[in-house]
């Protein structure tokens, strides 16, 4: 009996330490098979990888670098063979399953290898491997005292897509060369492969075109506000227009192999022909309404209208003009010099949110209508597409576009980006175009991540359990032209890096996830409990990340007495919710939500907050009584 007790014990200990140690990797990968043991890296490790690959070598520095880093070991690299220490190789034949990005990682007591058959899949293998390390492995300086130990696993993993992206809107704030490395740093650890620069906006012209000097000189710079975009006052003419910058060429190429060294590309965009006024700023002549001293570099002053039904439509002209034709020489010279700086196959035109009203009224367009026979903008904004097209191939280059290029008929070799949702992406696949998938529902990430009362206003919500049901093909659609999906980071309220971090992470977690991971490993629970684990990495170097997932979804509808009833949720499980309705600060000795409540009919506010173990773990949200009445439909 008491032998008995023991062993039950002894199991239900083992469980539970096997449930709490498991591997906490993102992205999961395609399989993870634990082992006995553990791997105890000390500084008689030795790191082996074949040398006569410069890719391998560079591979084997970062993991080196890496580990001697935090551990403060002195980690050598060898070339050669051998069965002892961390060894990457190369397969000399090809393992089919693992294609170039595919990795085969084995930890044992003894040793430690990584088999890949490209310089990639080592580099993704390795990033597994420092998951699989205690999180002190992410310091920048030296940790004593730590045992740095690796669970002895078998893991095989491939990505689902070839595309996995993020977009980084640099031109609505400059982001300096060295923020967007740090941004590449953090991609490559959750195995992006894609930087999407959007680096033309209304904003800011952030690249450098030699023949066309004034794009920086003029286009680059806007007055400095501070508030809430859109609603800035408007720039008075004395005031200096002397906050933005731009990107050298040699600095792009800088960011490009910089990008390389970790397997990322670089996709850039300009954004045509709408989005474009910075570029008319800079040389009005582009406009189909010129005027010397017209346009300004918007500053986040009000410009363009979005009534809630119907078109939007411009205040000022921001369109390039499609009955110019200095427009399609602009950008050619543009295009030319785009295309020898990023060796990625692609170039983004943009085309997105192009407001017409300006065209309408313009004796140039309706000459370019009779001329060409368009019967309506809509053609006229596919004339342009079609003819950017040519200039883009004409560079060796392919188009990608926002899925607004679809309107009055795709150019013929267009590949589409996705964002008003996947309808898009699914007609674009339909018409056998390449897609990639990067719709608002799921994975923008300048949207509020938790409740609206408690994060910074922007215009929508995507919370991390929404992003995390991303599905890059939608039913119906042949997979084949599906490229894969990126998650967008607009910057119109983003003014700084740890603002950026707050919204990057952790949704990036999830689209990570969705791009890389087999479809039916998604699994929820499983996924809120890695990504903790991975928010302790970040604590531990001071990286921000948003920690909305710990505050309550609050829903609302009216009762019988036009009163609102307020139902609580948590996205994460094991969490106590406490509120109050009489302005004071919940906690634990405050009324745990079970069920629905009704707002008492004199409240002012809800203050609701979120607890686990006993320690409060969200954030304090205050709700006014209108908010809640509006969430209700109650007039
Ligand atoms: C977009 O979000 N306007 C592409």
């Amino acid at each position: 009996m008491r032998f008995s007790i023991i062993a039950i014990c002894l199991l239900i200990n083992i469980c539970a330490s096997a449930q709490t140690s498991r591997p906490a990797i993102i992205p999961e990968p395609v399989s993870l098979t634990e082992k006995q043991g553990v791997y105890n890296l000390n500084e008689n490790s030795v790191l082996y990888a074949a040398s006569g690959n410069s890719d391998v070598s560079r591979v084997a520095d970062y993991l080196q670098k890496t580990i001697n880093t935090s551990t403060g070991f002195n980690i050598k690299t060898s070339s050669e063979a051998n069965t002892n220490g961390i060894i990457l190789a190369l397969n000399s034949t090809a393992d089919n399953e693992l294609g170039n990005e595919g990795y085969l990682l084995k930890v044992d007591t003894d040793k430690i290898s990584i088999n890949a058959n490209a310089p990639a899949g080592l580099f993704y293998g390795v990033q597994t491997l420092l998951q699989l390390l205690p999180k002190e492995i992410e310091r920048k300086t030296a940790v004593k005292n730590i045992s740095w130990t690796i669970p002895a696993v078998e893991i095989k993993d491939y990505p689902r897509f070839g595309w996995r992206g993020l977009m980084f809107d640099v031109s609505r704030h400059f982001f300096t060369k060295a923020e967007v490395k740090q941004f590449i740093d953090d991609m490559a650890k959750y195995k992006f492969n894609l930087l999407h620069m959007h680096l033309t906006d209304d904003q800011g012209w952030r690249i450098e075109i030699k023949s066309l000097p004034k794009l920086t000189s003029v286009g680059a710079w806007n007055v400095k506000k501070t508030g809430t975009f859109n609603y800035f006052s408007d720039p008075l003419p004395n005031e200096p227009r002397d906050y933005g910058g731009f990107y050298t060429q040699e600095d792009l190429k800088e960011i490009v192999q910089y990008a390389k060294d970790q397997f990322i590309n670089i996709l850039p965009e300009v954004d045509v022909p709408g989005h474009s006024l910075a570029a008319i700023a800079s040389y009005p002549e582009l406009s189909c309404t010129p005027g010397a001293d017209k346009y300004k570099v918007n500053s986040g002053e009000k410009f363009m209208v979005w009534p809630p039904k119907g078109h939007f439509y411009g205040l000022v002209d921001n369109t390039l003009c499609p009955a110019n034709e200095k427009v399609y020489e602009f950008l050619d010279k543009v295009f030319t010099e785009v295309a020898q700086i990023f060796p990625f196959e692609y170039i983004h035109m943009g085309g997105d949110e192009t407001a017409r009203n300006f065209w309408e009224k313009s004796p140039q367009i309706k000459a370019l209508m009779q001329r060409e026979k368009l019967k309506n903008l809509d053609e006229v904004q596919s004339y342009f597409v079609k003819r950017v097209e040519k200039i883009v191939n004409a560079k060796g280059k392919k188009l990608i576009g926002w899925d607004e290029i679809l309107q009055g008929g795709l150019a013929p070799n267009a590949a589409v980006m996705s964002w008003r949702g996947i309808e898009g992406g699914i007609a674009a696949a339909k018409q056998k175009h390449e897609v990639v998938m990067s719709p608002t529902t799921f994975v923008y990430l300048d949207y509020m991540q938790g409740d609206p009362s408690i994060e910074p206003p922007v215009y929508a919500s995507l919370r991390l359990s929404k992003t995390y049901q991303f599905e890059p093909v939608p039913d119906g659609v042949d997979a084949q032209y599906i490229k894969g999906g990126q998650a967008n980071l607009w910057t119109e309220q983003v003014y700084n890096m740890r603002h950026l971090q707050y919204m990057i992470w952790p949704r990036a977690f999830a689209v990570s996830e969705a791009v890389w991971s087999p479809k039916e490993k998604r699994n929820w629970d499983n996924f809120a409990d890695r990504v903790e684990k991975h928010f302790e990495r970040f604590d531990i170097v001071d990286k921000k990340y948003s920690p909305a997932v710990y505050d309550p979804v609050v829903t609302a509808k009216k009762d019988a007495q036009n009163l609102p009833i307020i139902t609580l949720a948590t996205e994460i499980k094991g969490l106590d919710i406490y509120y109050s309705f009489d302005n004071s600060f919940p906690d634990k000795f405050y009324p745990k939500y079970t069920d629905p409540v009704t707002m008492p009919k004199d409240a002012a506010t809800m203050k609701i907050i979120t607890y686990r173990n006993g320690k409060p773990i969200g954030r304090m949200m205050a709700i006014s009584a209108a908010d809640l009445k509006k969430r209700a439909g109650i007039k």
